[in-house]
């Protein structure tokens, strides 16, 4: 793989980018926050503003190693962040990344975060050289799954109980897209 790293990337409507520490109100009342945004997630509801700002800290540190991926999704007429859009996990020998992403509730439903999802799946392919890119979600959170599916990947099959996220033990859908699935 090419350890590019978080490299800036731009879509119709979206400046995808690494964050800077201005970021942080926004990250935290944009969807950190919020219990709705993370009730599918992995990660706790910040409780304050100081956890976002630790969270954020750490985030900025690993910026200087190229297999670091973590965007903020920015609208591109505005600049206001939005979004978060990153690499959850990567296997180098295997040439494959999960990816994570979740999204201000103000924004959903508006296509951000297929068209985000798309641009993230062309840069790990042509620009880190990646060969699969993978995703996984709640079966109760269906609006992923079909943000997936838009986004070219394919659904791989369900693993029963096998994450664990804020609402529990969870029934999880696998989606993967290979390189040279996207013709
Ligand atoms: C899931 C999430 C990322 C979707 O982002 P988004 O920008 O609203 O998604 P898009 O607008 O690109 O597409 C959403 C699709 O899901 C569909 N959808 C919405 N609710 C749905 C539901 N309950 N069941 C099935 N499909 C649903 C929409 O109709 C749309 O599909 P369409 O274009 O075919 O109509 C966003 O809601 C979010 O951040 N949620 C909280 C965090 C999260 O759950 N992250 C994913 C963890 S795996």
């Amino acid at each position: 793989m090419n350890k590019i790293g978080t490299g800036q990337i731009q879509t119709a409507r979206l400046l995808l980018r690494p964050y800077t520490e201005m970021d942080a109100d926004a990250i935290y009342y944009g969807w950190a926050s919020d219990p709705l945004v993370t009730r599918f997630l992995t990660w706790p509801t910040h409780k304050n503003a100081d956890v976002t700002k630790a969270v954020l800290s750490d985030w900025l540190s690993r910026y200087e190693n190229g297999d670091y991926f973590n965007w903020a999704i920015a609208r591109k007429d505005t600049g206001e962040v939005i979004g978060n859009i990153a690499v959850v996990n990567l296997e180098e020998a295997a040439q494959a990344a999960e990816v994570g992403y979740c999204l201000g509730r103000a924004y959903w439903g508006q296509g951000v975060m297929t068209e985000a999802l798309r641009a993230v799946i062309d840069y790990l392919f042509d620009e880190a050289g990646l060969n699969r890119v993978a995703a996984y979600h709640d079966v109760n959170n269906p609006a992923s799954g079909r943000v997936m599916e838009k986004a070219g990947m394919r659904r791989e099959g369900v693993f029963r109980q096998a994450k664990k996220n804020n609402r529990g033990l969870c029934d999880v859908a696998w989606y993967a897209i290979l390189k040279s699935d996207r013709g």
